[in-house]
């Protein structure tokens, strides 16, 4: 009998909860990159259409992306196109590894119940933006794991993970 996936959002969050600004990061930081990077690598990622977008293609290093659309004609060779969250977590449930939620904002609010794990990048500063993580999740992940602090030359930031108390829904209907 196969284990269930462990599934885990992924996200770097401003002190005031912007994540992104004009359809991209509103930051470079090149550590929390490649932390992003090392993290999902050969697992398989869901994300919006625009993350996927501002990505220009699958998220290197993953063994599948699924694209969360409801246009049906996206354009997306190198990914799977699905047109809910459901659908998604089904098609990753299928393909057995690990599963990374990478946003966007209704992406991750749609998946706090499904996740076992919230890795976190809290950015420690107030940024300028237009997309905000969703509201809520501490009541979803009351408990932390880890926590490393590092910084760069212009920010500061702690790696955390944070995890459920309760069973996750598989998602899956
Ligand atoms: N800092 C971080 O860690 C982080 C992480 C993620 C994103 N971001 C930033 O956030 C921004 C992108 O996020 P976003 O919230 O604007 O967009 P997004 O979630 O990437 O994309 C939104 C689109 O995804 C599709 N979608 C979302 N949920 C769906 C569902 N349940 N079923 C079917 N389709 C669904 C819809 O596409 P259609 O309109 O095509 O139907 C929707 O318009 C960028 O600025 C990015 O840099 C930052």
């Amino acid at each position: 009998m196969s284990s269930r996936p462990t599934v885990r959002l992924i996200a770097a969050v401003a002190r005031n909860g912007v994540m992104g600004k004009g359809g991209k990061l509103p930051w470079s930081i090149p550590e929390d990159w490649s932390h992003f990077l090392a993290a999902v690598k050969g697992g398989t990622c869901i994300s919006g259409r625009r993350c996927y977008e501002e990505l220009g293609q699958a998220m290197p290093g993953s063994d599948l992306h699924i694209v969360l659309s409801k246009q049906k004609d996206l354009h997306c060779p190198d990914a799977v196109l699905r047109d809910s969250l459901p659908e998604a977590m089904k098609v990753a449930h299928e393909r057995g590894g690990d599963i990374w939620i990478l946003g966007g904002t209704e992406v991750y609010r749609q998946s706090f119940e499904l996740a076992d794990e919230f890795w976190a990048t809290h950015v420690h500063a107030d940024v300028e933006g237009d997309v905000y993580f969703p509201d809520g999740w501490q009541e979803h992940f009351p408990t932390e794991v880890s926590r490393r602090r590092s910084q760069d030359e212009q920010y500061s930031y702690d790696f955390v993970v944070y995890r459920r108390d309760t069973p996750a829904d598989s998602g899956v209907q």
